[in-house]
């Protein structure tokens, strides 16, 4: 049966098994990326790339959103050799991992070692570098190591519990315990009463977390303003991508359980041009150093969790991607070649790239389902728009049997809206936002207004 190639645009709706478009050859651009990942995040990954003279994209698996600006493939993050075939069969020069999970799993070894695919460039660090988010010991360690500005810490194992107990008393409310490994973002615990600070720490070595919490890292609490600093590195030069803020809490007002990410702002108005300078040379030229001193060869992004005390700042931690939705915010405010930029990251060229932030603030308003954090629903149908003035990145969407878009995860999609000042994006992103309809719906409404008496 003749299978007909949807061109990105096309249609904005296609999704294709990647087994459909073996043996293709697209060769309507010049230059051909795969997206990793399925998030909102990789929506906005995607859109940049595929914007101007960009790149051919695919996303794996993608979603509804991706789906306008490239084309799906459906294979699973962990199956390797599928993300190998594809990026034989379509002739990938470029693959950006979105997500932790593979990294850390050494998806980067993976390619490395095949011969077969010795010409596709990778975007992430290998498994070792991948260790600065897979494991809180690794990276407390390496932070000491390298004298990088950090919480005091204590790791605890079933071995040393009586000492962990020691620790926690020696330090003052509130206490911040957390799981070692990954923990789909939940592994971190802030308790303000030391004795259920006791009983949870037993709690996370007895397996709370899986073996993510075999081993605990008690960190002294940090105080200040939290912000989401990113850079993008060959290993000998970086470069710093626009900051952003994150708003973490379910609720308006930082009330509620922890989430995703409900909203950013970018850029940070504390974020002065005397703060980043201290960012770069007290964590971002150190960590690299380090790096470097490890022998690790680190090609990809490192997005900083940074808590600002008094304009000094200090890493909470380290991820080893992009953050979500921060990149929501973020790519809407580069200007310029990105896959040029992602090229370059990839030959050690990043020293040869320069690029614009747009003066114009960017404010991400997250729409997420019913029920999220905790179980939520899903397969609503979306009635959205027509929206005018926003981009909307896709997180957890999907087409269903008719083709018609539905929820499919609990943050559900970005709106993100641009202004000479919070306040206007604001304004923008929520009129917009309510031209977004499914059952259930929730968003906060209060992304950006604490930064708008900042300066
Ligand atoms: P993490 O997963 O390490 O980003 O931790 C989740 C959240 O917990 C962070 O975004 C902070 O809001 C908070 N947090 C983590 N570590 C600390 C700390 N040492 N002091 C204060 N807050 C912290
Ligand atoms: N927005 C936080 C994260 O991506 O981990």
């Amino acid at each position: 049966m003749e299978k007909i190639i949807m061109y990105p645009g096309e249609s904005g709706k296609e999704t294709m098994n990647w087994k459909d478009v073996q043996g293709q050859h697209i060769t309507a651009y010049e230059r051909r990326v795969l997206v990793l990942g399925s998030g909102g995040r990789e929506h906005a990954l995607a859109w940049k790339l595929a914007q101007g003279e960009g790149a051919l994209v695919y996303i794996a698996p993608g979603n509804a959103g991706t789906a306008q600006v490239g084309t799906n493939v459906n294979i699973k993050l962990s199956d390797f050799e599928s993300i190998k075939e594809i990026c034989l069969k379509q002739n990938i020069d470029l693959v950006i991992v979105g997500p932790e999970q593979p990294l850390v799993d050494g998806i980067v070894d993976f390619f490395k070692n095949d011969e077969a695919l010795k010409a596709v460039k990778i975007i992430g660090p290998d498994k070792r570098g991948a260790q600065l988010e897979g494991s809180k010991a690794f990276a407390k360690d390496f932070m000491e190591k390298y004298d990088i500005p950090t919480a005091k810490c204590f790791k605890v194992s079933k071995d040393n519990l009586e000492e962990g107990y020691k620790f926690l008393e020696s330090v003052s409310s509130p206490y911040v315990l957390k799981a070692d490994g990954l923990a789909a973002g939940k592994g971190v615990l802030i308790l303000d009463d030391l004795q259920e600070a006791k009983g949870e720490l037993g709690k996370m070595l007895d397996g709370k977390f899986g073996a993510a919490s075999a081993t605990v890292v008690i960190e002294e609490f940090l105080k200040g303003i939290e912000v989401s600093v990113f850079v993008l590195t060959d290993g000998e030069h970086y470069v710093l991508l626009p900051e952003a803020k994150d708003y973490k809490r379910i609720g308006d007002g930082d009330q509620g359980l922890n989430t995703g990410g409900m909203g950013a702002v970018s850029p940070v108005p504390f974020c002065t041009s005397e703060f980043l300078n201290r960012v770069e040379d007290r964590i971002v030229k150190p960590t690299l150093k380090g790096l470097k001193a490890e022998g690790i060869d680190y090609k990809g992004f490192i997005f900083l969790g940074l808590m600002n005390d008094d304009g000094n700042p200090y890493v909470i931690e380290y991820n080893v991607r992009m953050g979500d939705p921060e990149t929501e915010a973020v790519m809407t405010r580069i200007e310029g070649d990105f896959v040029d930029m992602l090229f370059a990251c990839a030959d050690g060229r990043l020293n040869e790239v320069h690029y614009a932030k747009s003066e114009k603030t960017a404010v991400t308003v997250m729409l997420v389902s019913g029920g999220y954090p905790e179980a939520y629903q899903k397969g609503k149908k979306m009635d959205i728009g027509p929206l005018k003035d926003i981009v909307a990145f896709h997180a957890g969407t999907a087409f269903d049997a008719d083709g018609n878009i539905i929820t499919s995860g609990g943050r559900v999609i970005a709106v993100t809206a641009h202004g000479d000042s919070i306040e206007e994006a604001r304004k923008t992103a929520y009129r917009e936002v309510e031209k977004i309809h499914f059952e259930g719906v929730n968003f906060r409404h209060d992304i950006g207004l604490d930064l708008m008496n900042i300066r």
